[in-house]
């Protein structure tokens, strides 16, 4: 029979214990992040994977490369049109106008799948993991440099080398118009020259020309104008004051042509980049979204938000001290020994720091210490027929060559464990 396979983009993760594989490496960063968002004092939300469609062609907008071409909707058995979320934020605040909460202030984070039918390449799948942060509630300011702080202590705390925050500011509605009007006025004359990618950016959403990958598109764009001749003062000064304050903990820049593939966006937008990615160099993006909420049928709650790539930023990430110390439980008998695995169990709620690795597999002393020594166990509690029959255990120490072997009661075995 023919063997079913995964979905072209969609990874199977299994962490085999090797630290350098990529599972090993996402599974490590989620929970190393999820401390760094509680350090914060974020309140973590989990919403459904599955939306009504509607919610995002609203919020992510209906002209977006995501809601157009990328997103996995259909119709469940009642022609509901629903759909996989491509991302985390529309759903949050979904979830935040339909319980009221709108009117108050919160520091949210969630974390996991997200799906996008795009053409897969490395760091590119069409079911990821991102994990978010969403501040609402609060006008331009306080969050912004928050969100930069949140930013820069992952940075921080992974020391990920060759990276660098690119930070912008799309501007009021006022003066994102004028440079809007002003960006088409000078696009005009080269509009046939543009694939027809751009010119339907050119037509629904002109910001996100300047993100256009397409070589000629990027040669017209040296002339265009600049958005920063069009930013309010308290923009540039936003901008200028991070740049000042947190430059000496990441490498920070002003990218003037930074726009975001999702239409929510209104002020202050970021993307931190590391050329130790290829093509896919973007592991983490977000900004301000202040009208989003009411679009969404809720209150005014001015809100900014980031999201990680957690694959992408797994690459970066060197895994470090993974488990606590490994203990390796040896049961040698010719029969099933309930009164061993009863051993183990009572060892592992006296010391909850050790990581004990019960061999369950039959097989020789010889096989199963070979296993020990290769998942890193610092000592291994070998009980065979002899020490079930006189209540003791051998500790056969694996890292120190200095230490003995040595054959302890169970009590004693306990001490030694809980010591530890
Ligand atoms: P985004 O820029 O679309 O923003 O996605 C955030 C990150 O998710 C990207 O920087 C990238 O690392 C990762 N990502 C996106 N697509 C893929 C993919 N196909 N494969 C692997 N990784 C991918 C958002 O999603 C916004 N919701 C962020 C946000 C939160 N803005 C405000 N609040």
């Amino acid at each position: 029979m023919d063997k079913i396979k995964s979905l072209t983009g969609m990874l199977d993760l299994y962490d085999d214990g090797d630290n350098t594989s990529l599972p090993a490496k996402l599974f490590y960063l989620e929970e190393k992040i999820k401390d760094i968002f509680k350090s914060y004092k974020l309140d973590e939300i989990r919403t459904p994977v599955l939306e009504d469609t509607n919610l995002f062609i609203r919020s992510v907008g209906g002209a977006s490369d995501i809601v157009n071409k990328e997103i996995y909707s259909f119709n469940d058995r009642n022609d509901k049109g629903i759909a996989l979320r491509p991302e985390g934020t529309a759903g949050v605040i979904r979830s935040i106008v339909e319980k009221k909460l709108d009117q108050s202030n919160h520091k949210l984070w969630y974390m996991g799948p997200m799906w996008r039918y795009e053409r897969p390449q490395k760091g590119r799948y069409r079911q990821f993991n991102q994990a978010g942060v969403e501040i609402l509630g609060i006008s331009e300011g306080a969050p912004e440099i928050e969100m930069i702080s949140i930013i820069c202590s992952i940075i921080t705390e992974f020391n990920l080398e060759n990276c660098t925050i690119k930070i912008n500011h799309l501007g009021t509605q006022k003066s994102k118009e004028s440079f809007c009007n002003a960006l088409v006025g000078f696009l005009a004359p080269y509009k046939e020259s543009l694939d027809e990618k751009d010119q339907h950016r050119l037509e629904k959403n002109p910001l996100r020309v300047l993100d256009s990958k397409n070589t000629n598109t990027q040669e017209i764009l040296k002339n265009a104008p600049s958005i920063k001749e069009f930013l309010e003062p308290s923009a540039l000064n936003l901008l200028n004051s991070i740049k000042d304050e947190f430059s000496d903990i990441c490498d920070i820049e002003i990218d003037y042509s930074l726009v975001r593939g999702l239409d929510y966006y209104s002020g202050f937008v970021f993307e931190a980049v590391s050329s130790n990615l290829g093509a896919q160099d973007s592991f983490l993006g977000g900004g301000r979204y202040d009208q989003l909420c009411e679009k969404l049928g809720g209150k005014s709650l001015p809100s900014i938000g980031m999201a990680i790539g957690l694959e992408r930023f797994a690459e970066l990430i060197e895994v470090n001290n993974l488990l606590g110390k490994v203990i390796s439980f040896i049961v040698v008998t010719s029969n099933l020994e309930p009164k061993a695995y009863k051993i183990a169990h009572q060892l592992r709620s006296l010391n909850k720091d050790i990581v004990l690795d019960i061999h369950l597999s039959e097989g020789s002393l010889k096989a199963k210490l070979r296993k020990a020594n290769k998942n890193n166990s610092h000592y291994a509690i070998i009980i065979g027929e002899e020490e079930l029959k006189n209540n003791t255990a051998v500790i056969k120490p694996l890292r120190n060559e200095l230490e003995e072997q040595r054959t302890v009661s169970i009590d004693d075995l306990n001490s030694f464990f809980k010591s530890m």
